[in-house]
């Protein structure tokens, strides 16, 4: 809480993200060992990815909310020159780390993606990528596909697969196999707080900082806003995996780190990939 009383949702998130880099790092999860055996690894995010990536060497990109950077690795062994932002001084310490030990050479800059285009400058990246588990954090949809176009030349592309809104809606406590709509669907001006001592991936490490403030975005508030800001959409699909355990209890996972129900998987789409591209 700020001096004037006002709860920071920035700062909130922040430690919260600080305090987890170190442990996702050294999660198995998080598969930091492959990277340095092997050069040729990809995390599997990147891997879900590539056949609709395309060939994307010596393209200028940048990873918006790069976390502890193996998404950002990963493209630039896909051969872009990649750039990856986040405003976790502890994430970015975990990113350049792994980067150093895996041999690739990124550059990982601290800010808030709204600060992104002063910080990195207009219209200097063929493509900007964002993954799963980014736009919950931000409260307005708008000024992040502002962000975006300011970032990518005429004719540069968004490259986004993310958890879909409707799952962000339902209520993950459940323990049945109901699919209940528990949380808001479309964008609120306030954040949903919640309180978890723990995260995604397998850890022991003991957390601190147990609040978080996020924000759901319908896929026409997404959708409509890079229209908006001049962005014309490029394709649009709905899957039905997620590369984390969203329904507990209700889903299985592939060994490429996908999980999918177990029980009328047609109910429901987890994620989406959505390509866009900045009007030249
Ligand atoms: C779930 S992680 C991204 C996960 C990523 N796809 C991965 O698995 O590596 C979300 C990231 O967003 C970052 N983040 C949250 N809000 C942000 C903001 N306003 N500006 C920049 N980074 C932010 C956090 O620090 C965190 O590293």
């Amino acid at each position: 809480m700020g001096q004037d009383g006002i709860v920071d949702s920035a700062e909130v998130n922040r430690l919260n993200w600080d305090e987890r880099a170190p442990a996702h790092a050294a999660s198995p999860d998080y598969r930091v060992e492959r990277f340095v055996q092997d050069p040729a690894f990809l995390s599997y995010v990147v891997q879900f990815d590539v056949p609709r990536l395309g060939d994307i060497a010596g393209l200028r990109g940048v990873h918006l909310q790069c976390h502890i950077g193996t998404d950002t690795i990963s493209l630039a062994r896909l051969g872009a020159h990649m750039t990856g932002l986040d405003f976790s001084p502890a994430a970015l310490t975990e990113a350049r780390r792994i980067a150093k030990l895996a041999g690739a050479e990124v550059d990982f800059i601290q800010a808030d993606v709204y600060d992104a285009v002063s910080v990195l400058g207009p219209s200097g990246f063929d493509l900007v990528y964002t993954g799963v588990g980014a736009l919950c954090w931000l409260p307005d949809i708008r000024r992040w596909a502002q962000t975006v176009s300011g970032l990518l030349r005429p004719g540069g592309r968004l490259f986004i697969r993310e958890g879909h809104p409707m799952l962000w809606s339902l209520d993950e406590e459940r323990g049945d196999q109901l699919l209940v709509v528990g949380y808001p669907y479309f964008e609120t001006p306030e954040p949903d707080v919640f309180e978890d001592e723990g995260t995604y991936v397998e850890t022991d490490a003991v957390f601190t900082h147990t609040a978080t403030h996020t924000w759901n975005h319908g896929l026409g508030e997404i959708i409509g806003a890079l229209i908006e800001t001049g962005m014309e959409l490029v394709s649009f699909e709905e899957h039905r995996s997620v590369p984390w355990e969203a329904l507990p209890g209700n889903m299985i996972c592939d060994e490429r780190g996908e999980w999918r129900m177990t029980i009328r998987p047609e109910r429901i789409p987890l994620t989406y990939t959505l390509q866009a591209r900045k009007s030249g």
